[in-house]
């Protein structure tokens, strides 16, 4: 296996010594890409948040610095992941602000319409059944409710070259502005906002659960 398949492998699924080393790299290298991607997404004070995909957590810990009422929980399918998560986030675990947990967008432990807000940032090229995922995401999204997809990286024929490569070798899909839009829409997800940054292939794109 090479470098970069054995990287991509660590992203899909991040786990052992080095997965933790990999975990601590996207916590500070998603910093930005995060800021950017939040930076359009209303968050109140008692909001109730999911990010799926947590990682190494760091989302959920800037998440938690914004809900003063709320609550934010932090899901991955990876054991290792959650046991890091809880590691960084232990001060708002123990506040009770933040809750880590081990699943499967698939199938999500929790009752229909729980969260204000949903967040997947660099983690929905590695979902088995992306149509089956988003339903599930709907199911769980509070009426009025947003999820955001935050992804450094789009198909776009700028970086056509990379990115195949990083599909072949990492079994991800990278999907197109317009195919992650298509998907929703199906899925009944409306108000769908997309924002690119072309030079850097960063997307971000927004939808609303209205019935
Ligand atoms: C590239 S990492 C991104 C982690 C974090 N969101 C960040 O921005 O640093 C992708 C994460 O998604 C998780 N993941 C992938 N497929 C998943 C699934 N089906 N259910 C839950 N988590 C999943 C992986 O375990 C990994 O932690």
């Amino acid at each position: 296996m090479s470098e970069i398949a054995r990287r991509l492998d660590q992203c899909r699924k991040p786990t052992g010594d080095v997965g933790k080393i990999v975990v601590e790299n996207m916590n500070e290298g998603h910093y930005n890409l995060t800021t950017w991607g939040l930076d359009k997404v209303d968050i109140n004070n008692n909001f109730v948040i999911l990010d799926v995909g947590c990682g190494g957590g760091k989302t959920v810990n800037r998440l938690a610095e914004k809900v003063e009422s709320g609550k934010v929980y932090g899901m991955d399918y990876s054991d290792d992941c959650v046991k890091w998560s809880i590691g960084l986030n232990r001060k708002y675990i123990d506040e009770n602000k933040v809750e880590i947990f081990q699943g499967t967008v698939e199938s999500i432990p929790f009752k229909n319409e729980k969260f204000d807000l949903i967040t997947a940032i660099e983690t929905v090229y590695f979902w088995p059944d992306i149509k089956d995922s988003f339903k599930e995401i709907k199911r769980i999204l509070k009426i009025g409710g947003t999820f955001v997809i935050i992804n450094e990286m789009y198909r776009s024929d700028k970086f056509k070259d990379r990115n195949e490569k990083f599909e072949e070798l990492g079994s991800m899909n990278i999907f197109s502005s317009n195919e992650l839009e298509i998907l929703l829409k199906d899925v009944g997800f409306e108000k769908i906002e997309t924002d690119l940054i072309e030079d850097k292939n960063w997307l971000r794109c927004m939808c609303k659960k209205s019935i």
